[in-house]
């Protein structure tokens, strides 16, 4: 039987099929005021049990500019808030829509969700990763730096969903990872990853220097005290290459991941990232919705 094209793990995929989703990011981002109507007549739902903001915005324009229609379920709004189980759920929305984004904080009823439905089930991040993101950053990076093999990523602080999802990515496009996080917390960075306590060390001759807050959503009220030497600012900016670029997913949490001076600095293309997530997204629905007969047209590609 053909497998789903679900969007869940970047450790799933090949990395030609990232690649070319990736490709087609660039092309659908050229095409950004001539969207070409791929998605007519398609729907796509999306469930959330936590907050967002580019996630949602990300994912509903890209479906509207390209055609097609989208539904918001906020868990506590529906009945998988209540007693419907993740199984009937998912069987039940394979029959109304074309496919699902889900942000859901446990990875585990995500894969549940995936297994129970007909239709594509998208990633939009659970506790142990973000790959939507990643592939907007990996977009963001190849803007502004080329080819993103061989590049130095630095990140800085607490070691979470959206670090994880950089140690998936890294043996897949080929760029070098060095994780600054606090030595209590080696233990929750995933097995082969290169850690070091050091900022210092992870910032020298970097080409991007990448954080997150250090309390992601749930983590609420836990010290930050040993996050405080991670903190990216002109000092650590200043180890790293001349061209080198500051990323954050956002939200920052002001100032204490990042300082003010460095995340409004030249450097900081914080923003671009935002909006790449656009565009990924689309290259993203587009590689899901192949079998509902979706095809981005690639005859202008030429980065
Ligand atoms: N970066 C990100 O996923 O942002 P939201 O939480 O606003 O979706
Ligand atoms: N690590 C953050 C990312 C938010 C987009 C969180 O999980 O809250």
């Amino acid at each position: 039987m053909k497998k789903t094209r679900h969007f869940i793990n970047l450790s799933d995929f090949e990395p030609a099929v990232l690649k070319s989703i990736l490709q087609n990011a660039h092309e659908l981002k050229k095409r950004k005021f001539n969207p070409p109507q791929i998605f007519n007549g398609l729907s796509l739902a999306m469930l959330f049990d936590k907050r967002s903001t580019r996630t949602r915005m990300s994912f509903e324009v890209a479906m509207k500019q390209l055609g097609g229609h989208t539904i918001v379920m906020n868990k506590e709004e529906s009945q998988i808030g209540g007693s419907e189980s993740i199984e009937s759920t998912a069987k039940v929305m394979s029959r109304f829509v074309d496919a699902i984004m889900s942000r859901m904080s446990s990875h585990d009823a995500l894969t549940e969700l995936a297994k129970n439905s007909r239709i594509p089930v998208i990633n939009g991040m659970t506790d142990k990763s973000h790959p939507c993101q990643i592939m907007a950053d990996l977009l963001t990076i190849e803007e502004h730096l080329g080819s993103i093999e061989g590049k130095k990523i630095a990140w800085f602080g607490d070691s979470n969903n959206v670090s994880n999802t950089f140690v998936e990515a890294a043996p897949l496009f080929g760029f070098d990872l060095v994780l600054a996080v606090p030595e209590a917390l080696h233990d929750k960075v995933p097995a082969g990853a290169h850690v070091t306590a050091d900022p210092k060390e992870a910032a020298k001759d970097a080409d991007v220097l990448v954080t997150d807050t250090w309390e992601s959503m749930g983590q609420e009220g836990k010290s930050l005290d040993m996050f405080h030497p991670y903190q990216v600012n002109g000092d650590l900016m200043a180890l790293a290459k001349d061209t080198a670029i500051f990323m954050h997913c956002l939200p920052i949490h002001e100032w204490e991941e990042v300082s003010e001076e460095v995340a409004k600095s030249k450097a900081s293309v914080i923003y671009d990232e935002a909006e790449n997530r656009l565009h990924a997204q689309k290259a993203i629905l587009a590689w899901c919705l192949q079998d509902a007969g979706v095809e981005v047209q690639q005859d202008s590609f030429d980065f």
